[in-house]
């Protein structure tokens, strides 16, 4: 385990306390009284029939949500009343859930109630940047935190189970899921997890505004053949225990009280139907006691992956390990046919429903079936004046200063301002994908924003472009209502009109880059550029001369080679939230100075993805700059991405001295600390995530060239100094080796203290046998 502190204060005498963040997170879970659950629940099986143990299994949508299937639930009323039904989603509010969960209690024969389920992915009512940008403030507290407002929202709105997070590790920007996910690292995503699961579940789930979370999408969703959607996953067990299982054990170990199996196959399996994975990996290997979901008729796409009929998928799920079926209904019109053919054992059945009622007396719905079914909460608990606060906050801690060379930022609050640019006055775009619980109507756009923290700047604003000419791109992009508007004004006029409004201004801010809905589900892209019609604003812009920031709004990593070489500043804003707006303001007038680090690299164009910090060397690595034949290279682009992950800029500057290691060997019990001194040595207080890196020189399987193995982020006030240590034990430096075991080998290795992954190591020490 890395423990964290940092040391002496030099050049200031500030104390330096740690916060929650810098600390290892212990957190395994609420409390359960499993002697009592036990009773309750066994005391319940003894009573139920077939049916209604399968009833306990099936999961319907009555739709008015967001589909994310061909398929709605039909009946749903009559299914409850039938007892054929163990929980609900896509359905909010106390009053229509209080009339669903009374069905289920008084016109059943044993009263259970229902599971209430939502995807409140980055909050609720109150949205929060989208995971990937608030991913990039590596700030633990705050994700915590945003993740404790989501609980209290949709509790209060009457939800008890969540359908997040999402930790699916990914290196692929095509993927649109890649905005819902915490980037290309294990480690990092990891601390997310954990952070994510406390934050939702907390200490007590039986309190009324926690909720269950669901870890998802177990396992490997993020690395689907092409970046498409739903396609086949296909990689080796080592790469998966190294590179990409990580997250979801540590949701497991944080004690998360649900996986949801994931679309794509592991191993030529279906999640969904892999018993491999939902029962040796996940239940016999890790130790997960909660129940798993399918993702949305994820047993019935068995189908179509070639695994037999709807009786076959179904009993072949439940055997796997699955317990609840999304929407499909497979387990309940198969699985009593099943079990009387043979196919399935009675206790298997009786298994899958053990978990279900464990879930609903875990929320101690049992005791009180409408405990969050409180009207009152609704006014007072969702979209408070402290809950938009704390989604500013995300929001601007989420903002990656991509480029400064030209100094227009931070820009002086009295400027006549032009802001330029499709993104720049709308709210449709600011919550960003995957944020059906909230409304884009109470979400700040640009315009609105920046009048609100500079009131005496001279803001005009053109719109410039559209987000895209394309009308079959605009349709494809706008099935959850209109993203993109194409105007009734032609390119040409468009552009005229900003070209107008720039000749005035001191400084040009354009607020350009893609919809929300380019990223997200079933929102895969072969091509990273902004738009061509907003490249062409861009260009023509920049050639005004003007003083100009690109305020850049993305889902994924983009490709912007041709905008990195304009004279421009760049700060990436991603979809962030309903208090986009005002944080923008917030930090292009300079009252927060950006502090967001890349989670996932960006690439030179999209020929290199995958294209991620952690690569091997392979046997051929390059030994200069440029083309080298026979070496590991491309000859038309260099290898390293545009922006590397742990990339970010700040106002200021941060100085890094060189890194210390306490001593130069190590052993497998003991530890050493690893240290540097980081100097604010620029013009402004600011954050700055500091970051260790190893490199395992000598190992059984290849390693990757370097490793994230622990990070703090700390403030540094004008001119000031700390010092930043690590403590490093072999626990630090194991790794799952061919024979999947979890192992540090004895050698050297490389570390490495850094403000991004891309840097060179200059200190080695050995662990000894
Ligand atoms: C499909 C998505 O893959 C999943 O993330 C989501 O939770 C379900 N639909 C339910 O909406």
């Amino acid at each position: 385990m890395i423990k964290k502190t940092i040391a002496a204060v030099s050049l200031s005498f500030l104390s330096f306390t740690l916060s929650a963040q810098q600390k290892e997170n212990t957190y395994t879970g609420p409390k359960i009284n499993k002697t009592e659950m036990d009773q309750k629940v066994n005391s319940l099986l003894e009573k139920m029939t077939i049916d209604e143990k399968v009833g306990q299994l099936n999961l319907l949508t009555p739709g008015g949500g967001v589909a994310t299937g061909a398929v709605v639930s039909d009946n749903v009323q009559q299914k409850i009343k039938d007892g054929k039904v163990g929980g609900l989603f896509g359905v909010s509010g106390p009053e229509k859930i209080k009339i669903a969960q009374e069905y289920a209690v008084n016109d059943t024969r044993l009263g259970i109630p229902l599971l209430i389920g939502s995807d409140v992915i980055h909050g609720y009512k109150t949205t929060f940047p989208i995971p990937l940008g608030s991913a990039s403030s590596w700030d633990m507290e705050l994700l915590k935190q945003t993740a404790q407002v989501a609980a209290k929202e949709a509790t209060a709105d009457g939800i008890n189970w969540n359908f997040s997070p999402m930790v699916d590790v990914s290196r692929d920007p095509r993927w649109g899921r890649v905005a819902e996910g915490a980037g290309e690292d294990a480690y990092l995503g990891s601390q997310i997890a954990r952070a994510m699961v406390e934050g939702y579940q907390g200490m007590d789930l039986t309190e009324t505004n926690t909720m269950l979370a669901t870890v998802k999408h177990f396992a490997l969703y993020g690395a689907p053949e092409a970046g498409r959607d739903y396609n086949t996953v296909d990689m080796s067990r080592v790469k998966m225990f190294n590179q990409y299982l990580p997250p979801y054990k540590a949701a497991v170990d944080a004690g998360v009280a649900s996986v949801m199996s994931s679309f794509n196959d592991v191993d030529g399996v279906p999640a969904t139907g892999n018993r491999w994975l939902l029962t040796e990996l996940l239940r016999e290997q890790w130790g997960f006691d909660g129940f798993v979901v399918s993702d949305y008729t994820s047993v019935n796409e068995m189908i179509a992956h070639g695994m037999g009929d709807l009786q076959d998928v179904s009993a072949l799920a439940l055997k796997a390990g699955l317990d609840m079926d999304m929407v499909g209904e497979g387990f309940v019109t198969t699985l009593k046919k099943s079990l009387e053919e043979g196919r399935v054992t009675e206790e298997e059945i009786t298994t899958a429903a053990r978990r279900i009622l464990e879930a609903k007396y875990k929320l101690g719905l049992f005791e009180d079936p409408y405990k969050y079914l409180d009207k009152k909460r609704v006014k007072k608990d969702i979209l408070t004046k402290e809950h938009r606060a704390l989604a500013r906050k995300a929001a601007a801690r989420s903002f990656v200063l991509l480029k400064k060379d030209q100094n227009v930022l931070p820009i002086d609050k009295k400027a006549k301002i032009a802001l330029i640019g499709p993104l720049g006055n709308n709210q449709s775009n600011m919550p960003g994908t995957w944020s059906p619980t909230g409304d884009f109507k109470n979400a700040i756009p640009v315009l609105e924003g920046l009048k609100n923290v500079a009131p005496k700047a001279k803001i005009t604003y053109a719109k410039g472009a559209n987000i895209v000419n394309d009308e079959q791109m605009a349709k494809n992009v706008n099935v959850f209502g209109p993203k993109v508007e194409i105007s009734e004004e032609s390119p040409e006029e468009l552009l005229a009109e900003a070209l107008k409004v720039a000749k005035d201004a001191d400084v040009i801010v354009a607020a350009v880059g893609e919809a929300s809905e380019m990223s997200g589900e079933a929102s895969s892209k072969t091509d990273l550029l902004i738009p061509e019609s907003q490249k062409v604003l861009i260009r023509e812009l920049a050639k005004t001369g003007k003083p100009m920031v690109l305020v850049l709004m993305s889902g994924r990593p983009l490709n912007i080679s041709e905008e990195a070489q304009l004279p421009v500043d760049i700060l990436q804003v991603w979809h962030s939230g309903v208090e986009a707006g005002n944080a923008i303001g917030d930090v292009i007038f300079g009252d927060y100075n950006p502090s967001g680090k890349l989670t996932a690299s960006w690439p030179r164009n999209v020929g290199q993805v995958p294209v991620y910090y952690s690569m091997k060397t392979t046997g051929r690595p390059g030994t200069q700059e440029g083309f080298e034949k026979f070496k590991s290279k491309y000859l038309d682009v260099d290898n390293s991405p545009l922006y590397p992950f742990g990339y970010g800029l700040s106002y200021t500057e941060f100085e890094y001295g060189a890194t210390k290691i306490s001593s130069e060997e190590i052993n497998m019990s003991g530890n050493i600390t690893v240290s540097t001194t980081v100097t604010n040595t620029g013009d402004y207080d600011g954050e700055e995530v500091v970051q260790l890196y190893i490199h395992d020189k000598v190992r059984s399987i290849t390693p990757p060239q370097k490793q994230l193995i622990g990070f703090q982020k700390i403030s540094l006030k004008k001119g000031e100094s700390k010092t930043v240590e690590f403590t490093i034990s072999a626990e630090d430096l194991k790794f799952y080796n061919s024979s999947l075991e979890y192992v540090a080998e004895p050698g050297d290795f490389e570390v490495g203290i850094a403000p991004s992954s891309d840097f060179e190591f200059s200190s080695t020490f050995n662990l000894k046998k």
